[in-house]
Parts: C-alpha cells; structure tokens; sequence
C-alpha cells in the first residue's frame, strides 16, 4: 500500500452503485462495495463496517444500533433512498454520526408511477394484458368485458401530503378528480387553495376515498395504520395505492379484505417484506396490481440520487453540511 492509499478514508458501499459514482468515491476514498447477498447479511456488514469512515446503504439495509456500535470510526452514513426508516437515526445521532438521504429528486417519479398504478388498477390494464398473453380473449368488446372505472368525479384520498403526496395531487386534479387529504398537519389554506386539496379527518379520508393513496414515512406511529378496523370503513368500490412503505398496511389484512371483496382493489409498488415471492397470496388475485419497489426507478431518478447519495457522504465525512441531511 503506497503512502497515499494509507491516508484515505475508507468506505464501504452495501451494494454497487452506477460506474461514475463508484469511480468519484475511489478517487478520493479506499472503497469497498459488498458484492455477495443482497441485502448483506447482519454479520458481514458488522465485520466489514468495522474499520470504515463512511457508510453508504440501501432502503432494505437494516441500519440497527449493533451494526453503528461496530462501525467505531463512522463519521456518515449515506442512503441511496428518501426514507431512512431502516437507519436508527437516534442512535447515529448520539455517536455525532452524519446521515445523508435522496429527497426532492424522487418525488415526480413517484407521483408518476402512483399515476401508472392508479390509472392500471382502475382501467384493468396489467389483468388485461394477463388475459392475452395467457390466450384467455375469446370474444370482442362485450358489454361487460373488463370494464374498469372512471376518474372523473372520483375522490382521491391521500393519506400523507408531503412532496409526494402534493405532487400526486397536482397530477390527479387534472383528471377531474376531488382531491381530500390527510396529514399531520394541514397546509396553509393559499396552498390548499392551490392544489385545490381539502384537509379532513383520517375516519373520513377512509369514508370518503375512492382511491386510497398512501404517501408516509414509516414509522412506529405510522405502523400498519391501514388495517382492517380501517379498511372496514371504506367504501366496496374503493382502492388502495402503496408507493411508500409496506409495513404501513397490515399486508394479511388487505389480502383478507381483497379476498371479501371489502374493497374493489390495490395497486402496490411495497411490501411487509420485499422481495414478495412467487407464492404471495397477493399474486394470485386479479383485482390487484403489483410492481417491484420501483418508485423511484428511472435512469434521470437514479443517477440524482446516486449524485446525491455521493455527494453526502463526501460532505459529511468533510465535516461539512450535508445537501440532504436527516
Ligand atoms: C426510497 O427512496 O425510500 C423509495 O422507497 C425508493 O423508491
């Protein structure tokens, strides 16, 4: 090892990052990226983080107070995601350990893709596209035939009107949908105004929507708050999105009430635990639509947040402000 490698500061990446990202970080730092299982195993990542500066991970990487106490010398840690649900920022917090995450950059791909998923679920255009590829259209255009349903005049409930929430409104308006929300907060009324969104109660958020949408952080508060007490109070025909965190929905109790025909469908793009296998009894039900976690999957998405993500972690192990702190 020459003088100058001895003097970089190491870190370790849980998993690849894009070739201009990963040639930035070895540039300035002695790199590691963790090339076996996905996510890496609790006991590699406490032996692998114990000698590193700085730390970059992922939304499933389980960022507990075992692996921080291991990374003695970490001065940062970076997620390559908006929610930091899987980091115990707490505890990072009192080691002084900087952490750095991707909002801002993400939120019009996931309004995009709530839009997809609603626009699928209600026009049956994944359960179509099922129906031809598996040689099940036998007849043409009867009256009855995989008829879906219209938004116009429909009220969109979003459960969480942060960034993404509000630009999920902005996109739905336009199709002449009734926009009510709920937060922890209202907003001021000119923003309501112009978003032409109205603040009600959760009991009516749940009455009142015929499409559910869900866009909350993850956290003990917000911990299945969709359940069957509340699925229960929503309408046969209504609908739920996920595009924010699976453990938000009792995933047994949306299945259960799928099932009943409680509700008329969901579309989710997250699960209580990703990723779901072929056996999931979500599969096997037509009124659902089910994406792979893909929220914020696109090529312009994913190079912002891989800038971000290296970016904090340069900043932080700087000293510096982070661009996104937590
Ligand atoms: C995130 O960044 O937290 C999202 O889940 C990505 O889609």
């Amino acid at each position: 090892m020459d003088n100058k490698m001895k003097h970089k500061q190491k870190i370790l990446l849980t998993r690849r990052l894009h070739n201009f990202a990963l040639n930035e970080l070895k540039r300035k730092y002695d790199v590691t990226v963790h090339s076996g299982k996905i996510p890496i195993p609790k006991k590699i990542l406490m032996r692998k983080v114990q000698d590193k500066d700085g730390l970059i991970c992922f939304p499933y990487d389980i960022i507990d107070s075992d692996i921080i106490k291991s990374g003695k010398k970490l001065k940062c840690i970076s997620t390559y995601s908006v929610g930091f649900d899987h980091i115990d920022i707490k505890f990072a917090k009192k080691r002084k350990i900087r952490i750095g995450y991707t909002p801002e950059v993400l939120t019009d791909a996931t309004a995009d893709l709530t839009v997809a998923l609603i626009l699928d679920l209600l026009r049956r255009v994944s359960e179509g596209d099922r129906v031809i590829r598996s040689g099940n259209w036998k007849e043409i255009f009867g009256a009855y035939d995989y008829v879906g349903t219209d938004i116009k005049g429909k009220t969109i409930g979003i459960l969480g009107m942060g960034r993404i929430g509000k630009a999920v409104a902005k996109r739905m308006y336009p199709f002449g949908a009734k926009i009510i929300y709920h937060s922890r907060n209202s907003l001021p009324k000119t923003e309501e105004k112009s978003l032409h969104a109205k603040f009600v109660t959760l009991n009516t958020l749940f009455k009142a929507s015929d499409i559910l949408s869900i866009h909350l952080p993850y956290s003990k508060e917000t911990h299945e708050i969709v359940n069957k007490n509340m699925i229960r109070k929503m309408k046969k025909s209504s609908f739920i999105i996920n595009t924010s965190r699976g453990k938000i929905i009792n995933e047994n109790d949306l299945t259960n009430s799928l099932k009943r025909e409680r509700i008329s469908g969901a579309a989710l793009d997250v699960f209580s635990n990703e990723p779901i296998g072929k056996k999931h009894p979500l599969n096997k039900m037509n009124n659902v639509v089910l994406v792979p976690h893909i929220g914020s999957s696109t090529k312009e998405t994913r190079k912002k947040m891989a800038e971000i993500t290296v970016m904090n972690l340069k900043l932080g192990l700087d000293g510096k402000k982070l661009l996104y702190s937590v």
